[in-house]
């Protein structure tokens, strides 16, 4: 499964005579349909131009840490934002020192420090500065402090030697950085998401809706399926693909939603509902269009099926998670939301002119029985990756008193 499709890949490029694959990494990582942006350094630009970065990334190469129009245009801050994940490859032995050392006095030096998302290096340089104590105790700090270390390759090197310390090619690298994604935390669980919003009918050409646009509950159907589950998309009409490895199912009103999640629900082990689903409906929806006559018309409206409520009444409901949609108050009404639905977790967010619909950034503050989190503005893919740990945590901890109970019980008879 390619589960790089999508995702933001921040590549920093040091000056290692192995500089010139980065081009065939781009391609490659342009191919398996990631969005790619790129950072040299002088180094770097020493072996390959920009120009061909920047042709191949199809975005403006980054340089400079103090370039004001690249600074305005994405400073290092946003940069790290961005990013679903970073490489540096290649990553050259003074590149690795500079990281442990927590440098920030160029461009990807700083990016890396501000980085949040996982970060992986693609260490290059000649056998004997790997094998030199001081390279190998920096991987160690690297690697302890949670960097994914690729390679290096052993073969024949560009300076005649042969040993470990090649970069790995570009294809083993793809495969690595798409397998980063894969962290089987919900491997043989059956997960239902639902996304987007419902139309409920006027008349045969009018409805009322709402701004979902789908993307955090694509983005959560995806982390989960990435997380090893087997996936239910239950989504309302929107422009988005299927995300790859899921099953999809299209709906449009808020009872054809409630219908096919009572359907699949009760065979699931967790339930998560981000889709913005309309609480009231046309009483009566009209069958031929509505001509206008009178200068005002009123539209009786009737309450939809609470679908949240209906899977957490269910026996044996499956871990069941909602969001919140908020304007003000936010962890106050969340809170309250929570346990008037009697919902396991609820992930509150802030919506308005430029917030949580249609935007690609987010925030959330998740909150369960005992606990709360907060997981801080980024881009809705990273979000829902975060928000599906998570999920994982509370579910298994869930699960792990599930067991206890009866034992317990038995003790106290
Ligand atoms: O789609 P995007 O543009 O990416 O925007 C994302 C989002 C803002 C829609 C998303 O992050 C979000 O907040 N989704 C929940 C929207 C919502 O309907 O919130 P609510 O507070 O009105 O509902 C609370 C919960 O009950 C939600 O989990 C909702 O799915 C569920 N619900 C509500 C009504 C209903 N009849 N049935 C439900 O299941």
């Amino acid at each position: 499964m390619n589960y790089l499709s999508g995702k933001h890949v921040l590549l920093g490029i040091t000056g290692g005579i192995a500089a010139y694959k980065a081009a065939e990494l781009v391609r490659l990582l342009r191919n398996a349909d990631a969005g790619v942006r790129v950072i040299m350094t002088a180094g770097a630009r020493e072996f390959i131009t920009p120009l061909t970065l920047q042709a191949l990334s199809g975005n403006p190469v980054h340089t400079d840490l103090l370039d004001s129009t690249a600074e305005a245009a994405m400073g290092h801050i946003e940069l790290a934002r961005w990013a679903d994940v970073l490489l540096v490859a290649p990553a050259t032995a003074d590149s690795l020192a500079r990281l442990v050392h927590g440098r920030a006095d160029d461009l990807l030096t700083a990016v890396c420090l501000a980085c949040e998302a996982p970060r992986a290096v693609a260490p290059a340089m000649n056998r004997a500065m790997w094998d030199n104590p001081a390279t190998r105790d920096n991987i160690s700090t690297l690697a302890a402090r949670g960097l994914h270390v690729l390679g290096p390759a052993t073969g024949e090197q560009a300076c005649g030697e042969t040993g470990p310390g090649r970069m790995l090619e570009p294809q083993a690298l793809v495969d690595q950085l798409s397998g980063l994604f894969r962290t089987g935390r919900l491997a043989g669980r059956r997960v239902v998401v639902t996304a987007g919003p419902t139309r409920e009918a006027i008349d045969p050409v009018r409805y009322i809706s709402n701004r979902s646009s789908g993307r955090m509950g694509f983005a959560v159907a995806r982390a989960a399926a990435e997380a090893g589950a087997d996936v239910t998309l239950v989504s309302g009409p929107v422009a988005l693909e299927t995300p790859p490895g899921l099953q999809r199912v299209d709906v449009t009103s808020a009872a054809d939603m409630h219908a096919a999640v009572m359907q699949r629900a009760p065979d699931s082990d967790i339930f998560i509902a981000v889709a913005a689903v309309a609480d009231y409906r046309p009483q009566a929806s009209a069958t031929q269009k509505i001509r206008k006559s009178e200068a005002t018309m009123e539209l009786l409206l009737e309450r939809n099926p609470d679908i949240l409520a209906d899977v957490a009444a269910l026996s044996g409901a499956p871990f069941t998670v909602g969001f919140a949609a908020e304007t003000e108050a936010l962890p106050e009404s969340a809170k309250n939301k929570r346990i008037a639905k009697g919902i396991d977790m609820i992930a509150a967010n802030l919506v308005g002119e430029g917030l949580g619909f249609e935007v690609d950034e987010n925030a959330l503050h998740v909150i369960w029985d005992g606990g709360e989190r907060e997981l801080p503005c980024t881009g809705k893919t990273r979000l829902a990756v975060q928000l599906v740990e998570l999920i994982a945590d509370r579910y298994d901890s869930r699960q792990t008193q599930d067991k206890v109970t009866p034992i317990n019980a038995k003790d106290t008879a």
